[in-house]
């Protein structure tokens, strides 16, 4: 039996689907058997999870509507180790209205996310920003939860809701524990970027802010842009190496 991760945050481009992505190629290069699954009707897994060029594009939405059979969208990658579940043709229509409503009406997630911790090692889910509907379906289900927080000043506006958050994320399911606040897109000679990370050290209880803090890389920028993840693409740049790191720590709570 294996566990389920979830990447979340109240706020966009903090780093999210860069954290699930990397996490996972770094979970399967360990040899974990993983799964990476994108419930964000964005659909940016697709562009940098390192599948292969002129791969197909059905995914999660096209099995929840019946369309599409699971072997259709279990997608094999570059890392042995390593299948995706992208987020399918929603990703290219306008209107998410209906993906919306089959995530919130059907047991189709649920189900899907029961069957791949039984299967797999790690199933790492990318949710879209904030605390719509299918971010608490994941949550209500999952046992682990990240949370990134990009080093920019904004966040510090934004702590006391992450905080709302977290009691949020406990309240709707008790076998959930934050694995941790990830400060990501850390600048080291930029200033406004260290007094973030100051502040939430100073004001979050330590257990819950991972020591690891992930830099802001122009390879991780790059990798994304070639499709593939940085772990994968530079694993010397510092952010592989923070992501690695971060890999090692998580793998020993989750399996
Ligand atoms: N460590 C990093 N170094 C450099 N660029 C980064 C880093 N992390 C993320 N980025 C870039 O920041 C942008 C936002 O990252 P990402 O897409 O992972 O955020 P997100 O939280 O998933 O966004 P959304 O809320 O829209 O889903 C992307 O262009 C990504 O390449
Ligand atoms: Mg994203």
């Amino acid at each position: 039996m294996g566990a389920v991760l979830a990447v979340v945050s109240q706020k966009g481009g903090v780093g999210k689907t860069t954290t699930a992505v990397n996490l996972a190629a770094a979970f399967a290069r360990r040899g974990m058997k993983t799964l990476l699954i994108d419930v964000d009707p964005q659909g940016s897994v697709r562009y940098g999870s390192g599948l292969q060029r002129g791969h197909p594009t059905a995914g999660f939405a096209d099995y929840l509507n019946g369309e599409r059979t699971l072997r259709e969208i279990i997608l094999p990658t570059a890392l042995p180790w390593l299948r995706v579940i992208l987020a399918g043709s929603v990703a290219d229509e306008a209107d998410h209205a209906t993906y919306q409503q089959l995530v919130r009406e059907t047991n189709v997630l649920h189900d899907l996310l029961t069957m791949a911790e039984q299967r797999c090692q790690v199933v790492v889910v990318d949710t879209p920003p904030g605390l719509g509907a299918i971010t608490r379906k994941v949550l209500g289900q999952t046992e682990h939860v990240i949370v990134p927080l990009q080093c920019e000043p904004l966040a510090l506006q934004t702590t006391p809701q992450i905080l709302r958050l977290i009691q949020d994320i406990v309240a709707t399911n008790e076998r959930l524990t934050l694995d941790g606040i990830l400060l990501t897109m850390y600048e080291a000679n930029n200033p406004a970027s260290d007094r973030v990370v100051d502040y939430v050290r100073k004001h979050l209880p330590a257990n819950i802010v991972f020591d690891v803090l992930i830099p802001r890389t122009v390879a991780t920028a790059d990798a994304f842009a070639a499709g593939q993840p940085v772990v994968v693409r530079s694993p010397a740049d510092a952010a592989s190496q923070a992501y690695v790191n971060l890999a090692t720590i998580l793998a020993d709570r989750l399996v």
